[in-house]
């Protein structure tokens, strides 16, 4: 069983030196899965890394790497990302014109399937795929760079995630992405934020391990307040 809220690092915000004693520290701190964002310049403003880096990790940590494309083509990568060890994959709605065939390849590897929305994309657009999905992720930011400020607008969309999941019986995860962070984390988790990224609010301080802890305390109570 899952717990109610689970916190996912995104090493973006992490000292890139010392990948591998950030992700032990975070998880010491009780962090259920690390947040891997690859991005390629191109769908995005930035480029970050790839799977070198993802085959590093692999060897560091037993922690399940959840990694985040924001690339273009990602049809061509999900085989090799799969190879260097991730246990899921986030692809964006926007860009992929064959979604549910890149959906697929996916599930085909045996990984988790995400699919994540932009701030500008409703969540209407991913009616035919929410069946087969095992992660919505919501982006709170428009992707590209850590340490931004949360968009509000994420909130309706995870309520009505919330909705169409219970109205159809759907199995899916809310994650949410960008700008969460201990004033943030309350709302969130009330809306349906399941599957917290944070990056900025936990990487940046000077003890990850007990930022992770605070942030499942906050959204957890939050949580118990949800009538
Ligand atoms: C942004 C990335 C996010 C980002 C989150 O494009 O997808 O995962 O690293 O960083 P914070 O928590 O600092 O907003
Ligand atoms: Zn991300």
């Amino acid at each position: 069983m899952r717990a109610p809220i689970e916190i996912a690092p995104s090493i973006l915000a992490a000292d890139f030196a010392a990948l591998g004693q950030a992700v032990q520290a975070v998880g010491n701190g009780g962090a259920d899965l690390i947040h891997f964002d690859v991005m390629d310049g191109r769908f995005v403003p930035n480029i970050s890394i790839g799977l070198p880096v993802l085959e590093s990790l692999r060897k560091a940590t037993r922690l399940p790497l959840d990694v985040h494309l924001m690339i273009e083509s990602p049809d061509r990568w999900v085989d090799a990302f799969a190879d260097a060890g991730a246990n899921s994959l986030i692809v964006h709605q926007e860009g992929n014109f064959h979604l549910e065939r890149l959906l697929a390849s996916i599930r085909h590897r045996k990984l988790g399937v995400g699919v994540a929305i932009n701030p500008g994309t409703p969540v209407g657009t991913l009616t035919e795929v929410l069946p087969e999905v095992d992660v919505v992720l919501v982006m709170s930011v428009n992707p590209g760079f850590g340490g931004q400020k949360f968009l509000p607008n994420a909130l309706h969309k995870m309520r009505r995630l919330r909705e169409l999941r219970e109205q159809h019986g759907y199995k899916y995860r809310i994650q949410v992405d960008g700008g969460v962070a201990m004033d943030t984390v309350a709302d969130i988790t009330r809306a349906g934020g399941e599957i917290l990224v944070v990056g900025t609010c936990v990487f940046h301080e000077p003890d990850p391990a007990e930022a992770v802890k605070k942030l499942r305390q906050a959204g957890t109570e939050a949580l118990a307040q949800r009538v």
